[in-house]
């Protein structure tokens, strides 16, 4: 059998996980709202016409920050259209998606539903079509305690309290020639700086996100970070990333369906790793450029795996309101490289703070409802739940000595992915880990310096035998993790049997 070995040292640390990394990511985008958090008329909607047990599932998931609107769809939005008595608000076409925009829900209600969810709104401000106007305004809107014109608007609207919204995104992936309004990077650079001065004055609590790159393969990657931070670099607190897996922008892509290169997709998140590494050499560059003293960080703001939908979406009719868009029918293998990317996020705890699982309900979604009908958790669930409810205090820097493997699209691959939270309060340590070998188990020893009496309260396994079966409406848990025996600690050492391609969590206790 495989053997791997790995060192947790106490003082060996990387930072303090900020818990906005378990964050997620609600678009206006074909159900994400419209039968996804909201259905009016459905049997468990409440008094808003938002679905209890959509609430329930997203509750369970811990995530304390959600981006809305968008994604594209910002880029073309007028947040006016959303506020307001329903009856007067205007249906729109919606020209990111091709769809028919209602705007029964908007600001408020999002507002309102996040609460319900014990959550937080992380808003876009559209800078497609709109600009240092339409941004000021929606931060008084929103931000504003009373007084002035759009508070005063908040107010009659039924908003008496401001929404204290801390973290607002600077528009949406403005380096993308698919997006409304897209943008050079100086053009971008010196927008986002004059909109950040004015949304600061209103609001000086606010946190800015700045775009970066919208994937690692743009042409203008990283020059496009440079240019724009070497314009915002002081009015800004992030930069933001996107990556999806299998973004059909290489040959790997054409080949999946039917030929699943399934070694070199579970090493997709070393793209995601290098291009953290090469976004924070470029932030730095930037910072010693301007000697200043403060640093930026990284809002991970989309992530996640896409490729499942793309035939399908290209037949979906245009100008529906809420089609069936992004409907991702996510496998087990896809859960397992999701487990590897949020190891790699905690890896980057120290530069990442902000990570956004793209996206949360129906779009390319851990969670799926059926119109009338139930909801169900998709195989990526699983690892986010585990991460977000367990991943949380000191991240440990593990030293990792695992056997490799080449792939056709990479080389030197750990068969193991892990990473180990401390929380200090609870005095538990929280492993997880990925097998990304399919074929053979791998037994892992652990060396836990600096953690006398530590044992395992909880293992926690997910495999399956199928690497491409997924959850259905009619068979919804038929791929779900389960409790397992595998680990025991013996002298400071956890042995843990990670069983063939599989998510596993261990989870450990002092005991007094
Ligand atoms: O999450 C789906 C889309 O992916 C978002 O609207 C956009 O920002 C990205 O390209």
């Amino acid at each position: 059998m495989k053997k791997a070995k790995v060192i947790l040292d106490k003082d060996f640390t990387i930072s303090e996980v900020d818990k906005r990394i378990y964050g997620s990511f609600i678009e206006h985008l074909g159900r994400a709202i419209y039968t996804g958090i909201y259905e009016p008329g459905h049997p468990q909607a409440d008094e808003q016409g938002f679905r209890k047990d959509v609430i329930d599932l997203v509750k369970a998931l811990k995530t304390p920050i959600i981006r809305y609107p968008g994604g594209n769809f910002v880029s073309g939005y007028n947040w006016e259209d959303g506020v307001g008595p329903k009856e007067q608000r205007p249906k729109k076409l919606e020209l990111a998606w091709r769809s028919i925009e209602p705007n029964e829900v908007g600001i408020n209600e999002f507002v309102d539903w996040t609460k319900k969810v014990d959550s937080e709104v992380m808003m876009a401000v559209n800078l497609g079509t709109r600009g240092i106007d339409e941004a000021r305004n929606l931060v008084e809107y929103c931000n504003f305690p009373g007084g002035t014109f759009y508070s005063d608007l908040r107010r009659r609207h039924g908003y008496p309290e401001p929404h204290k919204i801390k973290v607002w995104n600077l528009g949406n992936e403005m380096d993308g020639e698919w997006q409304i309004g897209h943008k050079l990077p100086h053009e971008y650079g010196r927008l986002a700086r004059e909109v950040a001065k004015v949304m600061r004055q209103v609001d000086p609590n606010i946190e800015l996100v700045v775009c970066g790159s919208s994937g690692p393969g743009m042409p203008t990657f990283p020059e496009w970070e440079r240019i724009v931070l070497e314009h915002t670099y002081d009015v800004v607190d992030y930069v933001s990333l996107h990556y999806y897996a299998n973004f059909p922008s290489g040959p790997e892509f054409v080949e999946l369906p039917n030929n699943p290169d399934l070694a070199s997709f579970m090493a997709k998140n070393l793209d995601m790793d290098r291009f953290i590494k090469t976004v924070v050499s470029t932030i730095d560059y930037v910072k010693a450029v301007k000697r200043a003293k403060k640093d930026v960080h990284i809002s991970f703001d989309e992530w996640n795996v896409w490729y499942h939908s793309f035939e399908k979406d290209r037949k979906v009719e245009p100008w529906q309101i809420a089609p069936p868009l992004l409907e991702e029918d996510y496998n087990f293998a896809d859960a397992v490289l999701v487990g590897c990317m949020i190891i790699t996020l905690l890896r980057h705890a120290d530069r990442v703070k902000i990570a956004c699982l793209a996206q949360l309900v129906n779009v390319l979604a851990p969670i799926m409802t059926v119109k009338g009908g139930i909801s169900y958790r998709q195989t990526i669930y699983y690892p986010f739940l585990h991460a977000s409810n367990y991943g949380h205090g000191i991240v440990l820097n593990p030293k990792i000595d695992s056997p490799k493997y080449d792939s056709r699209l990479y080389t030197d691959v750990p068969v193991i992915e892990t990473i180990a939270t401390y929380n200090e309060e609870e005095d538990t340590i929280n492993i997880f880990a990925v097998n990304r070998d399919a074929k053979e188990d791998l037994l892992v020893e652990y060396n836990l310096k600096g953690f006398e009496k530590f044992n395992v309260i909880e293992n926690i396994v997910y495999e399956n035998d199928d690497p491409f079966a997924g959850n259905t409406p009619e068979n919804p848990d038929k791929v779900v993790p389960h409790l397992a025996y595998n680990a025991k600690v013996n002298n400071n050492i956890l042995e843990v049997l990670l069983p063939k391609l599989s998510w596993n969590v261990i989870r450990l206790k002092k005991i007094n």
